[in-house]
């Protein structure tokens, strides 16, 4: 979805440093000392991190090179020669990572179908309670992945207390670590770690709300087509990406990386969008062996059980098989909007079960990951959701978009959104929860 963007306002005083938080590394004048529970744990000579005290495992050694004065950073990576000694638990424990289990999703060591649901903007409030808020709400519910804007790409610095993650301008990208910045998504990973929900952190969209590809454009040039394969966005993307996954690389609260929020690539040929699926996810991987990766597509391309209509076809520049073949990519992800699409409601059943054989064909379970419309929530998207469950290869859904009442007021509502505590709530999440079981 294209959601529109809001102003959040920033109120933070931070004599500690919170969770995930930078406490150490050349040229850091920050605090070093942790919140209540935390350590300062180095990772590099250049960056030492609040984290929990869990065992870590596998190291990416980052190191700085070059750096004039503020602006331009680059960053390259290697590998650490110790290997990792993770070894995925069976039994319930918080601290286990999130993972597939043939079809179907293991978390906290259940292996179970899962609701969940999509909030963009949850990583852009400054209010830590409106975080905690949110969580717990879901938490209660029974909803326990959540996808969040990983992203926030800005072409010029916003004004006082607007949240951003990343400027890019003049060909140069420089990540905000700020407390307007990516110490916002801190605080909501370490939310989400006391709350049992899972968060899907994706890279970039596709689209111009928070930046987006039409961000890097702007800053080094070409299309947005032209964007999978330019190697100033490309390197800046990665660094980006780096420097993301090293703040919760031993967090069992990320359910897994996300490429993109619905990349496209209209009219190009599918192997501009699989070479770009293949080489970022091998390079997450590198980075952290641990977590699963996902692309964030809408999963058009499909010849299973195809009409023929839009969606099935690559006009869009994917194949949903040829990508989720891809050895790197661990689950299948596809959205569901006939009302922007052209078809009709009924035709997203069959959307659903074509996506399912494809997936179990793959041998990899596929996420539903965004669907709604913008009225009558309960007669149109509870049979999807029936559907989904019912359909073996797809391993859980998440609706487009969780609603609450925050201190500022409502969330943001583009039509889709579904508000905790209405009675489209109690059939969307209650009575779909009851049904899993
Ligand atoms: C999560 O929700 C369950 C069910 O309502 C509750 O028992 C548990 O205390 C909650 N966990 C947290 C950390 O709030
Ligand atoms: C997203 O993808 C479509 C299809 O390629 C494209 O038309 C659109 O311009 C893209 N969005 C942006 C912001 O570039
Ligand atoms: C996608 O790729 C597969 C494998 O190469 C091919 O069989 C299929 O026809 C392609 N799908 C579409 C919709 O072109
Ligand atoms: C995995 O999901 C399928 C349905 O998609 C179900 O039949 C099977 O029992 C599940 N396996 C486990 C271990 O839960």
């Amino acid at each position: 979805m294209q959601p529109f963007a809001l102003l959040f306002l920033a109120g933070l005083a931070a004599a500690q440093v919170a969770p995930y938080g930078q406490c150490g590394g050349t040229g850091y004048t920050g605090s070093t000392s942790c919140e209540a529970g935390w350590v300062c744990q180095y990772q590099s000579d250049w960056y030492s991190q609040c984290v929990t005290g869990i065992a870590t495992t596998t190291r990416t050694t980052l190191t700085t090179k070059s750096s004039s004065t503020t602006t331009s950073t680059s960053t390259s990576l290697s590998k650490s020669t110790s290997s990792s000694t993770y070894t995925t638990s069976t039994s319930a424990s918080s601290t286990a990572f999130s993972t597939t289990n043939g079809l179907n999703f293991t978390i906290d060591g259940e292996t179970s179908y899962y609701a969940g649901s999509n909030s963009y903007w949850i990583g852009f409030l400054t209010d830590d309670d409106d975080v905690d808020l949110v969580l717990d709400h879901m938490n209660e519910s029974g909803l326990r992945i959540l996808r969040v804007w990983g992203f926030n790409d800005v072409n010029s610095v916003p004004s006082s207390g607007t949240v951003y993650y990343q400027l890019l301008v003049d060909g140069t990208a420089t990540i905000n670590t700020g407390a307007d910045g990516l110490q916002r998504l801190d605080y909501v990973v370490a939310s989400a770690e006391k709350r049992n929900v899972k968060l899907i952190i994706n890279f970039v969209n596709n689209w111009s709300d928070y930046g987006g590809m039409a961000a890097y454009v702007t800053a080094f040039g070409g299309t947005q087509t032209s964007w999978y394969t330019n190697d100033d966005a490309q390197s800046a993307y990665r660094n980006y990406i780096a420097a993301v996954v090293a703040r919760y690389l031993d967090s069992p609260a990320i359910f897994a990386w996300e490429l993109a929020n619905e990349p496209r690539c209209n009219g190009c040929d599918t192997s501009v969008i699989y070479n770009w699926v293949k080489s970022t996810s091998a390079y997450i991987k590198s980075l952290d062996s641990k977590h699963m990766v996902c692309i964030g597509d809408e999963g058009f391309g499909l010849d299973v059980e195809s009409d023929g209509s839009y969606p099935y076809t690559i006009s869009e520049g994917l194949n949903f098989t040829e990508n989720l073949a891809i050895d790197t990519i661990d689950f299948g992800t596809l959205h569901l909007y006939p009302d922007s699409w052209g078809t009709t409601y009924a035709w997203g059943d069959g959307w659903i079960t074509a996506h399912g054989a494809a997936c179990a064909a793959a041998e990899k379970p596929c996420l539903l990951e965004e669907y709604g419309v913008t009225s009558n929530h309960c007669s149109v998207e509870a049979p999807w959701q029936k559907t989904a469950l019912d359909t073996i290869g797809i391993a859980a859904d998440l609706f487009w978009q969780y609603g609450d009442s925050l201190s500022t007021g409502e969330s943001p509502n583009d039509g889709n959104t579904v508000y905790y505590d209405t009675s489209d709530f109690t059939c969307l999440v209650t009575d779909h929860v009851a049904a899993i079981g």
